[in-house]
């Protein structure tokens, strides 16, 4: 390889990605799937795209990066650390965040469902009133940037990083649990402050036109023309699936919905969106369909692994109509892994070329 083409391939790779915590997030990865990406791949799309971990190394690698999920907070760090060609947040913008509450009358949802659930009163004013500043910033990217880095605050603050669970206020003044994690006590005033750096660090630009979608993938592959490697990373029925459930939270704050229904101990709202790949009952014609619909893309890979329904053996099936595969594993280290995973199990690539 000529000198110049290795540091072009190389120049990106000093930008950090701030460390997810997300169910299923393939950060740990990211490494190892990098390999399977072969030098004539241009354009690529992450379908199922979660934290964003993936996409963005895409992005570090030089590709024209497209990438989708059908959760807003999802789609808005796409938005932020994949589309964004280099819009961070300065101090104005801070000073305009954390001003007063442009509109309480209307930017009150957050204390009125969260409070003294998940945060403190107070601090769930607070998350209302930067919510309401939001709109003031004069610029996508950095509107995005904003709620990205706030969602990140809020799993910050709560045991376990979701909101599945109702003990966040309980642990949070729990002392042994506080001398393990300080965050659960720090104001998000502050776990924000201290994620800023990092985030606007992480923005830069490859010189591509990337796109961050927000749908469900099953309708948004058909439109997608010239994509030369798609990587699926779809939930794993069987284990922690319905991230509906885990990070409802977020959802309804980016979205600030005021036409749903918010039901059981969580709040969590209904009716949920609609993915097709989170129950048993729907996932297998689901599959089918999304191969079908990626047909018109060469080069496939799928992270698996070796629990989920249906079973590897199954998927691989369903593959084979249109694709050669290979299978990849790699095997978690003590304790290690994504979606509850346990040692001696491992992750699985499916490495899908043309026939
Ligand atoms: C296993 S996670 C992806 C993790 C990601 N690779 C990462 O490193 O963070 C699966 C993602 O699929 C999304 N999802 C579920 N159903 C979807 C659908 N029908 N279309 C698009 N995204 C969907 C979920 O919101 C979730 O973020």
């Amino acid at each position: 390889m000529k000198e110049s083409t290795l540091f072009d391939e190389m120049r990106f790779l000093n930008y950090k990605f701030p460390v997810p915590q997300y169910l299923g997030a393939k950060f740990i990865h990211r490494g190892w799937i990098a390999q399977f990406i072969p030098d004539d791949v241009h354009v690529v799309l992450d379908a199922f795209s979660g934290s964003q971990s993936i996409a963005y190394m895409f992005k570090q690698l030089g590709k024209q990066v497209l990438t989708n999920d059908f959760l807003t907070f999802n789609y808005l760090i796409g938005k932020s650390l994949v589309e964004n060609p280099g819009f961070t947040l300065n101090p104005q913008d801070v000073e305009v965040l954390f001003s007063e509450n442009a509109n309480p009358g209307y930017f009150n949802l957050m204390e009125s469902l969260f409070g003294g659930l998940f945060f403190m009163p107070e601090e769930a004013a607070f998350v209302d009133s930067f919510r309401s500043n939001v709109a003031r910033l004069d610029n996508p990217y950095k509107q995005a940037l904003a709620l990205s880095i706030m969602c990140r605050s809020m799993t910050r603050k709560v045991t376990m990083g979701h909101f599945a669970h109702t003990q966040a206020l309980v642990y949070a003044s729990n002392a042994d649990r506080v001398k393990r994690n300080r965050s659960l006590v720090r104001s998000l005033r502050d776990l924000f402050l201290d994620l800023l750096p990092e985030y606007n660090a992480a923005i830069f630009d490859n010189g591509k036109t990337n796109v961050s979608y927000n749908e469900n993938i099953l309708t948004l592959l058909p439109r997608l023309e010239k994509v030369d490697l798609v990587y699926f990373d779809p939930p794993y029925c069987n284990s922690h699936a319905d991230y509906q459930s885990f990070y409802h939270l977020l959802e309804t704050y980016v979205e600030y919905w005021k036409d749903k229904c918010f039901v059981n101990g969580t709040k969590r709202y209904e009716p949920k969106r609609y993915s097709g790949f989170d129950k048993n009952s729907e996932v297998l014609s689901n599959f089918r369909l999304m191969f079908e619909r990626a047909a018109h893309i060469p080069m496939w890979l799928i992270s698996y692994n070796d629990r989920s329904y249906p079973n590897i053996d199954v998927l691989i099936g369903m593959i084979e109509l249109y694709r050669k595969v290979k299978v990849e594993r790699k095997m978690y280290g003590m304790g290690r892994g994504g979606k509850g995973s346990v040692a001696g199990s491992c992750e699985v690539l499916l490495v899908c070329t043309e026939k």
